[in-house]
């Protein structure tokens, strides 16, 4: 359905306004309608990176891949940063315009990045069987980086306290709406369509047998010792320094880092230094019976 367009202010002054659309509370569409987006045209040698916010695929996942694509040469990754090598088709960038513009302008072979859930993907992916890579992460350090996310970035709508957070993940009404919905929506396509499903967790605990499996599903063979500089450029600490990965040169007025830095923790677990013993039996419950039947686990501490 059309959606009006909203002028975005980048002064930290305005957050993103948002709608719902089919039931899943998304940001404002950037372009006149979210039909745009429906419409969207994929082309067969499109791969696609898909995650819940904050699931780490988005930033992570494109690092690996740029480094699988460049056989490991981090000059050619290095040659600008992460949301110019990677359209992100429904949102927008400051400097870059809409989404569905940057991925239109952008030669073949293109990696594109989406939050969006399975139900609202635009059906040309799947019509042109494109490769698409979905990331998932347990839900509650999902939750907790999300937060964190809310609090820096001033496009996004302000969190609240992290009690009213809490609750909104939970309940759904969050952007991009639920993560049980969203993991669930993606996990069941998995089979119908090329999608590689992979975990945070697992990539945390054997990143150079992810990154393979990556490899191999995009096409690429790699040698050891390119997985291994894959494995180094792409930890933690070296991304956290690499200002064409850390979301460093996006203007502070948008991503404030002295609130939370966008490479915030990285780690597995953290969600125990934020829930409260009520609020994660609260959750474990509520997870318990969402999730119960699916086939999905997910790790939650090492
Ligand atoms: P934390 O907030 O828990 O630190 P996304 O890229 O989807 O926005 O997700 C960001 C989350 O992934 C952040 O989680 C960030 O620190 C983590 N992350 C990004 N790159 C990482 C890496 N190389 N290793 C581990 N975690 C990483």
């Amino acid at each position: 359905r059309a959606l009006s367009r909203m002028e975005l202010k980048w002064d930290g002054t305005e957050r993103m306004t948002v709608d719902y659309v089919k039931g899943i509370l998304q940001p404002t569409p950037t372009c006149d309608s979210w039909d745009q987006i429906w419409d969207f045209q994929a082309r067969p040698d499109d791969l696609l990176i898909c995650t819940y916010p904050k699931a780490e695929g988005t930033t992570w996942t494109q690092e690996i891949v740029d480094l699988i694509q460049n056989e490991g040469d981090v000059d050619r990754t290095h040659r600008a940063p992460t949301h110019v090598r990677f359209p992100f088709i429904e949102w927008i960038i400051q400097s870059i315009g809409s989404g569905l513009e940057h991925a239109n302008a952008m030669p073949s072979p293109r990696t594109l990045k989406t939050h969006l859930p399975f139900q609202l993907l635009p059906p040309s992916f799947l019509e042109k069987n494109c490769k698409i890579i979905y990331m998932a992460r347990n839900p509650k350090d999902n939750l907790v980086s999300y937060y964190h996310f809310h609090r820096m970035n001033k496009a996004l709508p302000a969190p609240g306290t992290w009690e009213e957070y809490f609750e909104s993940f939970l309940t759904g009404k969050v952007c991009w709406g639920s993560w049980h919905d969203h993991v669930k929506g993606w996990w069941e396509a998995r089979d119908q369509h090329r999608i590689l499903y992979l975990f945070y967790e697992d990539m945390k605990m054997n990143p150079k047998h992810e990154i393979r499996k990556l490899g191999e599903f995009i096409g690429k063979k790699l040698d050891d010792s390119v997985l291994d500089k894959i494995v180094h450029h792409t930890s933690f600490d070296v991304m956290k320094q690499n200002p064409m990965a850390n979301y460093s040169t996006v203007p502070a007025k948008v991503m404030d880092h002295s609130v939370s830095p966008f490479m915030r923790k990285g780690e597995v677990g953290d969600w125990k230094n934020h829930f409260t013993v009520a609020q994660n039996e609260r959750f474990d419950e509520d997870y318990q019976r969402r999730m119960a039947g699916t086939g999905l686990t997910f790790r939650f501490q090492f």
